[in-house]
């Protein structure tokens, strides 16, 4: 199989004047060609961070992260310009922000293909096809800002694969369609993937369409913490060996607190220590 998205230890650090927040704190990730991965978690855990530098717009602090076999901590601007306009297709979080408010559908998706190497005809004809899947046959002739956000959200989706992406990442992509739309979009996600070949990312809250990839990693606090396959909950080993604990343990196992890691011969077993009292009270 050819690895298609390789994060090692992906450090980022949003710095403004004012602040430095840590958005990722050694984010470990592989996704190879062809699978349809969710990726869920709390408010602020890092996805769109995450989703950001796949899609290099974002450069790691640190760690490694390569995406088809480009090292984007290391590609000069016009590089990652390049990368962004014909390898990957992006939905970013908020459709808005992804489409050209005054110009109409159909030249969103133009513009979208600038970069495609398909011929003019057939750039055309994906064009409609993917307004067909998302259920917008007609939208092509309309400006952009008279769409509902649900339709613009659609709208945008099809942008972001009518270039014939081989990484489609997607951003909450379903945040504010209806029930219909939502299944929808999760049938046309996994179509793609069928008959191009193309690897999906998506970030969402809406457990349908987690339900409908094929893997889900948890994020918490900047790390992919655990991973779901076929129903089972996977914790997942960083590569500097730590172990996020699930959030049902927390209590019992406080975080800064110590545990006692007992080697058995199949297993570990973990057991919790009580703080020592003779450490209360000390700077
Ligand atoms: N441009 C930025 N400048 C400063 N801080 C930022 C910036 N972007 C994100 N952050 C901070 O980084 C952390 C991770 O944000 P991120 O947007 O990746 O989270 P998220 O998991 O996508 O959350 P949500 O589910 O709310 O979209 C948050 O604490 C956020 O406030
Ligand atoms: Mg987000």
């Amino acid at each position: 199989m050819t690895v298609v998205v390789s994060v090692q230890q992906a450090v980022c650090i949003h710095r403004s004047p004012a602040s430095e927040v840590v958005a990722l704190r050694g984010a470990d990730l592989t996704v190879e060609e062809g699978e349809l991965v969710a990726l869920i978690g709390p408010s602020g855990s890092g996805k769109s961070t995450l989703m950001a530098m796949l899609g290099g717009l974002l450069r790691p602090s640190a760690g490694r992260v390569e995406v088809l076999g480009q090292d984007i901590g290391r590609l000069s601007e016009r590089q990652l310009l390049s990368f962004r306009n014909r390898d990957v297709g992006m939905l970013m979080q908020g459709p808005e922000r992804n489409l050209l408010p005054y110009a109409t559908v159909q030249a969103n998706l133009d513009l979208a293909q600038l970069s495609a190497r398909e011929s003019r005809r057939d750039r055309r004809r994906r064009a409609g096809e993917l307004l067909d899947a998302v259920g917008l046959p007609d939208a092509g002739s309309r400006a952009v800002r008279t769409l509902s956000g649900g339709e613009q959200q659609r709208v945008a989706l099809a942008a972001a694969m009518a270039g014939g992406p081989r990484l489609l990442l997607a951003d909450e992509p379903t945040s504010q369609l209806d029930h219909a739309n939502g299944v929808r979009i999760a049938e046309l996600l996994r179509e793609t993937r069928d008959r191009w070949g193309t690897t999906v990312v998506v970030v969402t809250h809406d457990a349908e369409l987690g339900d409908s990839m094929e893997r889900s990693l948890a994020m918490r606090d900047g790390r992919i913490g655990t991973e779901g396959r076929r129903g089972e909950r996977l914790a997942v080993i960083g590569r500097d060996g730590t172990l996020q604990l699930p959030p049902d343990l927390l209590e019992q196992f406080p975080p800064g607190g110590r545990a006692r890691v007992v080697r058995r011969a199949d297993h570990v077993e973990l057991h919790p220590v009580p703080p020592d009292p003779r450490e209360a009270g000390t700077p």
